[in-house]
């Protein structure tokens, strides 16, 4: 449901209204201690995506109760083989419901946050993707995800589109946390080894926004637009896989799983519904000289995040 939070803002804060916040990257925005002034929270409950018919009216008296200076999209349909059967259930969150949202924030002159995927390309080729390449999404969750930011785009307002890839957090369901149940419960671990890209913490994906729109200076400020955002350096779910358990077993976590019975597959020999990338390497080259920011090695994020699950072990 919204929750209305006392506004604490000193000047510089950022007065954040955060759809999604049940979600990985929604719990980092209300968990964020950098400046961040949350207005107003809501989860599927209070906006549902779904339902396009009173998105927009609902979204509008939100943000008048709450009086934000950012919206933030975190909310998504991000269960990618689930979406090979629910594509028009997909498409609405992902592709029409951004348009709402996003004209309703053009209207009322207010910037939007709003998050993409790796999964917008084909991963062809073995060079990081860069933003002008040309997307050719190979699963519904791409295609969905690949027209709300072209929706985003055509409403007109200033916006951030963060294209991200392999997001985990402490919360909810990812990679890290299955992996990190399955080696204390398996003698043997087979992980796709042809699938290479950069695991991102979903805390990364509030920093980097919260100093760009620190640094952003108003509407006519030509760096509004599309990025890509991830750590520095490259794995594939294998060498991710075993970086984080070689990890949290040097933490003494309980493993079970001995580092050469983690075995290295081909994408082939795990069918899934939805096809992925192989390239999944996204270039964060221009955001980092547009915004002179520095992005952390990879291996940082499982680090912080192994110490945080470790404190509640
Ligand atoms: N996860 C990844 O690996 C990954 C990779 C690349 C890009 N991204 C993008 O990053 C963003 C954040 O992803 P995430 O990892 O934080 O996803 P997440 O953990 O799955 O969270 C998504 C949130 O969206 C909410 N949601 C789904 N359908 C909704 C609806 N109809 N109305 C309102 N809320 C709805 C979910 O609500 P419930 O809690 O009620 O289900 C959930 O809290 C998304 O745009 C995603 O596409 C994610």
């Amino acid at each position: 449901m919204p929750t209305k939070t006392a506004n604490t803002a000193k000047t510089a804060e950022l007065d954040v209204l955060l759809l999604g916040a049940n979600g990985q990257v929604g719990r980092a925005w209300s968990e964020a201690r950098c400046g961040v002034n949350m207005v107003a929270a809501t989860d599927r409950a209070g906006l549902d995506l779904a339902d396009l018919e009173s998105l927009g009216e609902t979204l509008f008296d939100l943000v008048q109760a709450s009086r934000p200076n950012v919206i933030v999209n975190a909310a998504a349909y991000t269960a990618v083989d689930r979406a090979e059967d629910e594509e028009p259930l997909a498409y609405a969150v992902n592709a029409l419901a951004p348009g709402i949202i996003a004209s309703v924030a053009a209207n009322l002159g207010l910037p939007l946050v709003h998050y993409s995927t790796d999964y917008v390309f084909d991963g062809h080729g073995d060079a990081p993707f860069v933003e002008t390449d040309a997307p050719a999404p190979l699963s519904a969750y791409g295609r969905s995800k690949l027209a709300g930011e072209r929706a985003v785009q055509a409403a007109g307002g200033k916006h951030l589109i963060l294209r991200t890839s392999w997001v985990f957090s402490m919360h909810g369901q990812n990679f890290l946390k299955t992996m990190l149940h399955l080696a204390q419960t398996r003698d043997q671990l087979r992980v796709v080894n042809d699938q290479i890209g950069a695991p991102t913490p979903a805390e990364l994906l509030v920093r980097v926004p919260v100093d760009m729109l620190r640094q952003l200076q108003g509407v006519s400020d030509p760096r509004w637009g599309l990025y890509h955002l991830c750590p520095a350096g490259y794995t594939s779910w294998h060498g991710y896989a075993v970086y984080l358990i070689e990890r949290a077993r040097a933490m003494g976590w309980p493993i079970r799983v001995a580092e050469k019975a983690i075995i290295g597959i081909e994408s082939s020999e795990f069918p899934v519904k939805a096809t992925r990338p192989l390239n999944s390497r996204l270039a964060t080259d221009k955001l980092q000289q547009a915004f002179d920011i520095a992005l952390p090695d990879w291996q940082a994020g499982v680090d912080q995040v192994l110490q945080s699950l470790e404190s509640v072990r």
